[in-house]
This record gives structure tokens, sequence and C-alpha cells, in this order.
């Protein structure tokens, strides 16, 4: 990994090559969305299914319109919600033109997988955003990780998951929301196919447009792909009484802090890490930052959420072991 400005990472966009920047949501590894060439290298650092397609970052509204055919429905939603954390999923607008005969400025087929429909995303970050600017390409990028591990939230876990390799990295520091985006997926009923920051209630609330949560059952490419395994065992729990039993001598606990005083009279083994979230948003944002931590310990303990606002119920059911306590 080598650390570089912006400058250098948007000429190395330029020149085919991959970087790795930071988004709001967490870091991606990005190539020009117009070469399939550049596309394939990210398959390959990340060791990805070549048949789970990628994100297309790009500046604008008027980039993303040039990109794909949107509903009224999905306008109205990329109006609300964008440059932030959100994914939309629509009809290529040049699906039904030979690859040979698109303009050299067209989204190239890998990215997409060669299929109809494209993930497009605006985002936020000021980093994304200069960068975006700077090179002037439609940026495809999935998450800064290898295939299955988790997604990086932070430069440190970004670092670390290519870290026996040559990438340019862009440093950012921590991303402000830490889990993916909202995906929405405008090709038939609106409707969520990765939960995020971003949800359906909002989405209603903002705009008027009724989107269903359908998760990735189903419909989503990447859906039949384990994704956000950490490197312990993550258990999952209803009530912080219950853990006490299940404990290892090196556990790592994620509480809230509503059930720090329960936790002080449960005599936790000393060697165990206590890491206490403050609400919802909270754990959301540092869920891939604890369970990174932890990865040294025997097991992680974290509270179940049953809520799909802010992506936490979808992460802990991806990501937890078969232990349900
Ligand atoms: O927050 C994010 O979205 C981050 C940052 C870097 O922007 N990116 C990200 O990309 O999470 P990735 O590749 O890790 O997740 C993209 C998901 C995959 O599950 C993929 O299958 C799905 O989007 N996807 C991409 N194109 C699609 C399409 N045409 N139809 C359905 N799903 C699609
Ligand atoms: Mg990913």
């Amino acid at each position: 990994m080598i650390r570089v400005h912006l400058d250098q990472a948007a000429s190395i966009l330029q020149a085919g090559g991959v970087v790795i920047f930071p988004t709001e949501t967490v870091y991606g590894i990005g190539a020009n969305a117009c070469s399939n060439e550049a596309c394939r290298k990210i398959y390959q650092y990340k060791g990805r299914p070549p048949d789970n397609p990628l994100i297309v970052h790009v500046y604008s509204n008027e980039e993303l319109a040039k990109y794909a055919k949107l509903s009224l429905e999905a306008s109205k939603v990329i109006e609300a919600f964008t440059p932030g954390p959100l994914t939309i999923i629509a009809q290529r607008i040049d699906a039904d033109v030979l690859p040979e005969n698109r303009e050299p400025s067209a989204i190239a087929d890998v990215p997409c997988c060669g299929k109809k429909t494209i993930a497009l995303r605006i985002p936020s970050h000021s980093i994304a955003r200069s960068l975006l600017r700077m090179c002037k390409l439609p940026i495809a990028a999935p998450s800064a990780n290898v295939s299955g591990k988790l997604s990086p939230s932070d430069f440190d876990m970004a670092r670390y998951n290519f870290a026996n390799t040559q990438l340019p990295m862009l440093d950012g520091g921590v991303c402000e929301f830490g889990i993916e985006s909202t995906i929405v997926s405008f090709i038939d009923e609106p409707r969520i196919l990765r939960t995020g920051y971003i949800s359906a209630e909002d989405i209603y609330k903002r705009t008027g447009v009724d989107v269903s949560v359908g998760l990735s059952r189903g419909g989503t490419p990447g859906s039949g792909y384990k994704h956000y395994t950490p490197e312990v065992d993550l258990i999952v729990y209803a009530r912080i009484d219950d853990i006490i039993s299940s404990l290892g001598k090196r556990s790592g606990i994620i509480a809230f802090e509503q059930d720090k005083q329960k936790l002080e009279n449960m005599h936790i083994p000393q060697e165990c890490i206590i890491r206490f979230v403050a609400n919802n948003a909270d754990y959301s944002r540092r869920l891939y930052q604890l369970l990174h931590e932890c990865r040294h310990m025997e097991n992680i303990f974290a509270p179940y959420v049953k809520d799909s606002q802010f992506g936490l119920q979808e992460r802990l059911e991806k990501a937890m072991t078969d232990a349900f306590l």
C-alpha cells in the first residue's frame, strides 16, 4: 500500500490503474468504469466472483442521467438523497447498443457484468468528490476488502486489507456512516436490496416514493456470496444478561451504554474487551471498526437489532456465526 495525493490518484485512474479512496460509507477500491481492462484489476485484487457487478460512482445527477434510464420515482429519490449514502439500480442507457458501437465514454461491460442494469452512486465525501472531479471519469468501486471480509470503515482497516500490495491509497480517516450505501433498485417496483443509513421510511417521508425492503433474497447478484465475515465467531445476543455463561476468557463484547451498569455487576474476565455504543446510529457507524478491533479475541458478542434502519439487522445476520443468544 502506498499513500498518495489526490492529483496522483487522479492520474493513476486516468492511466488505467486502481486506487483505494474514502467515501462517506466505506473505503472503495476504484478504477475507470469506462475500461474493461481497468475494472478487471479490481476483481483480481478483491478475488471477487466475476458475475458480481460493481457500483459506478459519478460526480453529479447530470452525469448519472447519462448512464441510466431514470423513472420519475428514481429521479425523486436521487434528487432527495444524493450526494450521499445511496446507490440506485436502473436500466443501462445503452444496454441495447453493441459494445463496439458504444461511445468511448460509455460505461464498460465488465463493471456491469454484461447486464442491462447498472448500479450508480454519487458520493458526498469531499475526497471522493475531488477525485471524481479531477479524473473526469466515472469510477467503478466496490468496497475495499478482499471478497467475503469486512468492508473498511477507516483508513487503517483499508490499509490492513491490502497491506501486502503496492496499491495507492488516499487517506480520509474514519468514514462518516461506516456501513455500505443503501441500494434501491428501480428495475421493477422500487425495492431496497441492501439496507443502509437511509431507510425505506426516510425515502417515503422525503419523496412519497414507496419502497419495499426486499433485502438480498433473490434479485441481487451478490446475494449468493457470503459478505461481512469477521475473522472470529460473532455471537449475537438479545439480552446482555444472557452472555455471561457463554463468555470466553478473551471475548470482545459490544454493548449498549444503557447496559453498562448490568455489565459492571457481571464479573467479566479481565482480558475481555468491552466497547459501548450509544444508540443504533452509533452502533451502525462503528460496527465494522469494532469487529476489526476484536479480531484477535476468542469470539465477539454483539447486541441484536431488529430494525432495518441503519442497516444493522442485515449486517449482523450476515456476519454472525450460527450462534444466537
Ligand atoms: O457504500 C457503498 O456502496 C460502497 C462504496 C465504496 O461506495 N460500495 C460497495 O460496493 O459497497 P460493493 O461492490 O461492495 O457492493 C455493491 C453491491 C453488490 O452486492 C452488487 O452485487 C450490487 O451492489 N450490484 C451492483 N450492480 C448491480 C446490479 N446491476 N443489480 C443488482 N445489484 C447490483
Ligand atoms: Mg462489498
